[in-house]
């Protein structure tokens, strides 16, 4: 069964999102596999944003995703890693349909209250770095 890494950002946890957003991901239909609050430390999100490395925005990106606690989550189910992709919108908030998280909760780029993995590969690597194999529950 397909499973995907998904974040709930610092802003999401301090505006006392989680709850809404998971709701949505368990009214879904996606079973949690694993779910943990942390702060990341710069050397995990600059693991984490290795592919945006260089990019204008990198430096904000890492500023912000170690700004304070998030809530991390492996999430699995049919299609799971475009379907979250879906649930939560394009990256810009304001491009972002309502019905989707993005579109419900966010207004700008910066503060988009949600990360889920890009591709198969993407939530290998996001799942194996914030989880250990004994972490992920089985049904
Ligand atoms: S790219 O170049 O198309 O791959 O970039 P994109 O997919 O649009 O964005 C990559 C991640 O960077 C976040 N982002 C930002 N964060 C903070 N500030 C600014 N200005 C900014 N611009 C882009 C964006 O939300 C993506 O992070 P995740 O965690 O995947 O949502």
């Amino acid at each position: 069964m397909e499973r995907t890494f998904a974040m709930i950002k610092p802003e999401g946890v301090a505006r006392g999102l989680v709850g809404a957003i998971i709701q949505r991901i368990e009214r879904k239909g996606y079973r949690i596999v694993a779910l943990k609050m942390l702060r990341l430390t710069p050397e995990m999100a600059a693991r984490h944003y290795a592919e945006h490395q260089g990019k204008p925005f990198y430096g904000a990106l890492v500023d912000h995703i170690t700004s304070g606690p998030v809530v991390a989550m492996v999430l699995e189910g049919p299609g799971v890693i475009a379907g979250l992709r879906r649930m939560m919108g394009p990256t810009n908030p304001q491009d972002a349909p309502p019905g989707t998280i993005r579109g419900d909760f966010a207004l700008e780029v910066g503060q988009n209250v949600i990360h889920g993995s890009d591709s198969p590969a993407s939530a290998e690597r996001e799942i194996a770095l914030f989880f250990s194999p004994a972490e992920l529950t089985d049904k």
